[in-house]
């Protein structure tokens, strides 16, 4: 795709800073401001004097990875772009803050329990990540959860070396799933079943009863504290999980009926994701506490106390209770789980659990960063008036519309521009009925777009040049409106699906000409065919704005852009839109001499892969492609050679990535 060229000078004074002459006075402080990249990056990602941001996974200045230089380096493997970029010791790095963290809450208030990370491998269930989660977190005591069977098979077969670890089962289960973990158990497992609803504790009682074990048995309860923000239907009276307090009573009188209370040891809570306000953890955590110290009290075998995920994410680098930021950090939650709990239990006068969190966002968010390369640019400001009005033919006059916009577009000014801007939007709303109705010809229908764009960039133009205090409210969007289009090699759909299920925000910015003044205004577009598929809302300090600066697009340069902590949740639920596959993925490391290197490359998908995901057999797709080649060769429209270039090409694409791969050779050369 190529830039869309300008058929006159843009209205805006030399916007373009050559890339040899960089904006004076702009630094890479400036952009670190202008992209925030100091406050989400929490110490993982700064920006070099190269102008190039880099990854320090162990937030040690100096120790650090330069993003545009590893994305150059797989290219010189013959990886493209759009590529997703792990960083191995910045996961390392996260679940040591999550554990130290916990150890320095249980220090500091003298608790008598101990404390369990689990998690959750459905926030990313990526081989790889999960095989790292369980290395790092075996010295740290962590486990792992899962909410379903294939989920459970995954992880059974990779902790087979280490069953001393606690595997918590959430989800639903049938008899085949509590069979399995009761054989677990029976094989030395600390496994932990979670009941989800009183069929699985008929089950779990049965099998145990059955295969002669001992059963560890959690419960999940639903709480009566309202959860808050997006998920915050995880929690309260119309959550899809966890059991009433009267079936929690049940389950505990059917197990003392049986002799069984000693098993009950895991009661189970989780509030919902990305709690961005920390008086949910504590409301929550509070009545979480009540309930196990009652069960306590009443002679179950509790031992843990299973708060869940929820632990956020600051994704605009703001520190609020924004729903995409967090108002409290790791240590302060941390502190505030454990002195809830200790509190709640020194009350109730029961022992200090052990403390279980399955905060899988926080654990793997940050790791991953998605890079792709723009493909072109569209600008509006680009469309520019003429320098006069064409002359009618004789007899004939221009159409009120083109006649009134070149009045408005001439007279712009600061005092007027309100007005302004409604006649612009009257004008080209009459022309555009106009020429729906037969009355307007092509040539004035375009006249009348190219005066619209202009008088619109020139009160754009005003507008910058206000105190912010000053813009009137109704043109607040005119910057918006005004903004580029960058067209981007990547699939929304495919990798980052919660921009468009969720209107999630991630951090946006180039990943190099960093210390060049960005001087554009920008959408992004993907190249999925579904306008769905779209970049228009951007973390700003505390506010959400609907573009992103960026540096001017220039033909036959890289350009690459980068999406920020998206490790959590992207991943698994993207989907195969347009047929655009798994991008690559590389898995990059430090080493102590701060030289990085790729540990490992998981090839994305090729386009025979996802057509055989949708059942296309693609030999019977070749075979006929050879087909139609030899009728054409038969009947003379081909010759043999370009017969077998089509072939060739059609192969070659077979086993190409599925994204835009520019720049490679023709397969036929006459
Ligand atoms: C039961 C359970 N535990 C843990 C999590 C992970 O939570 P988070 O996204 O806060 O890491 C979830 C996610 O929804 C969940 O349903």
């Amino acid at each position: 795709m190529t830039q869309i060229q300008p058929d006159h000078a843009s209205t805006q004074p030399a916007s373009r800073p050559a890339r040899t002459g960089l904006a004076p006075g702009w630094t890479i402080d400036d952009s670190a401001d202008a992209y925030q990249i100091r406050l989400w990056g929490k110490g993982f990602f700064d920006i070099n004097p190269s102008g190039n941001v880099v990854v320090r996974p162990g937030r040690t200045p100096g120790a650090e990875i330069d993003l545009f230089e590893v994305v150059q380096g797989m290219r010189e493997r013959g990886l493209k772009t759009p590529v997703l970029i792990h960083f191995s010791d910045l996961l390392e790095r996260r679940l040591r803050d999550l554990r130290e963290a916990f150890d320095v809450a249980i220090a500091e208030n003298g608790f008598k329990g101990n404390y369990c990370g689990v998690y959750p491998i459905k926030v990313n269930q990526q081989r790889r990540i999960v095989e790292e989660v369980r290395k790092y977190g075996v010295p740290l005591g962590f486990g792992l959860e899962v909410g379903s069977k294939p989920e459970l098979l995954a992880v059974m077969g990779m902790t087979a070396d280490s069953p001393e670890r606690l595997i918590i089962c959430n989800g639903f289960k049938e008899d085949r799933y509590i069979e399995f973990v009761t054989l677990a158990a029976k094989l030395g497992r600390n496994i932990i079943p979670v009941i989800e609803n009183l069929t699985e504790l008929h089950l779990i009682v049965s099998h145990a009863q059955r295969l002669g074990v001992r059963p560890q048995i959690g419960v999940r309860v639903n709480l009566s504290t309202p959860g808050a923000g997006r998920w915050r239907h995880s929690s309260g009276a119309k959550a899809k999980f966890g059991l009433s307090l009267t079936e929690v009573l049940e389950v505990f009188e059917f197990l003392k009926a049986r002799g069984m209370q000693d098993c009950l040891q895991l009661l189970h809570c989780h509030m919902g994701s990305q709690i961005h306000d920390i008086r949910q953890v504590t409301s929550g955590v509070n009545e979480l506490a009540r309930i196990y110290s009652q069960l306590v009290r009443m002679g179950a075998g509790m031992k843990y106390l299973d708060v869940g995920g929820g632990l956020g994410i600051d994704y605009d680098g703001s520190q609020t209770s924004f729903e995409f930021s967090m108002n409290y950090t790791l240590p302060e939650y941390a502190s505030t789980v454990v002195y809830k709990i200790m509190s709640v239990c020194d009350e109730e006068g029961v022992p200090h659990p052990t403390i279980v969190t399955e905060s899988g966002r926080a654990m793997v968010a940050q790791q991953s960063v998605l890079v792709f390369d723009a493909l072109g640019a569209n600008r509006p400001d680009r469309v520019t008036a003429p320098a006069t009005l064409p002359v009618p033919a004789e007899g004939e006059e221009l159409p009120r519309p083109i006649t009134e916009l070149w009045e408005t577009y001439k007279a712009v000014s600061e005092r007027r521009l309100v007005e302004q801007y409604h006649d612009a939007l009257e004008a080209r709303d009459e022309g555009v009925r106009l020429f729906s109705v037969g009355h307007l010809s092509l040539e004035h229908r375009a006249m009348l777009d190219r005066l619209f764009w202009a008088t619109c960039a020139k009160i754009r133009d005003r507008v910058r040049e206000m105190d912010t205090d000053d813009v009137p409210e109704e043109l607040d969007d005119i910057e918006g409106d005004m903004s580029d289009i960058y067209f981007c090699n990547l699939s929304i759909f495919q990798s980052l699906p919660d921009i468009w299920a969720i209107k999630q925000l991630f951090p946006i910015m180039p990943i190099h000409r960093l210390n060049e003044k960005p001087t554009r205004k920008a959408t992004l577009a993907d190249i999925t065919c579904d306008s769905d598929g779209k970049i228009d809302r951007f973390c700003d300090d505390h506010d959400v704005k609907k573009w992103v600066e960026l540096h001017d697009f220039q033909e036959g340069q890289d350009y690459f852009i980068g999406v920020f902590l998206c490790g959590a949740y992207q991943e698994t639920l993207g989907d195969l839109h347009n047929l655009f596959g798994d991008t690559h993925v590389a898995h990059v490391r430090l080493d102590d001499d701060g030289d990085w290197w790729i540990d490992e490359v998981v090839h994305g998908d090729t386009v025979r892969e996802v057509l055989s995901y949708v059942q296309y057999d693609v030999n019977d797709l070749s075979a006929a492609i050879r087909r139609e080649c030899e009728i054409a060769v038969r009947d003379k429209r081909m010759s043999a050679a370009e017969s077998q270039a089509y072939i060739r090409a059609y192969e070659a694409g077979l086993s190409g990535y599925t994204y835009l791969e520019t720049g490679e050779n023709p397969v036929f050369n006459h």
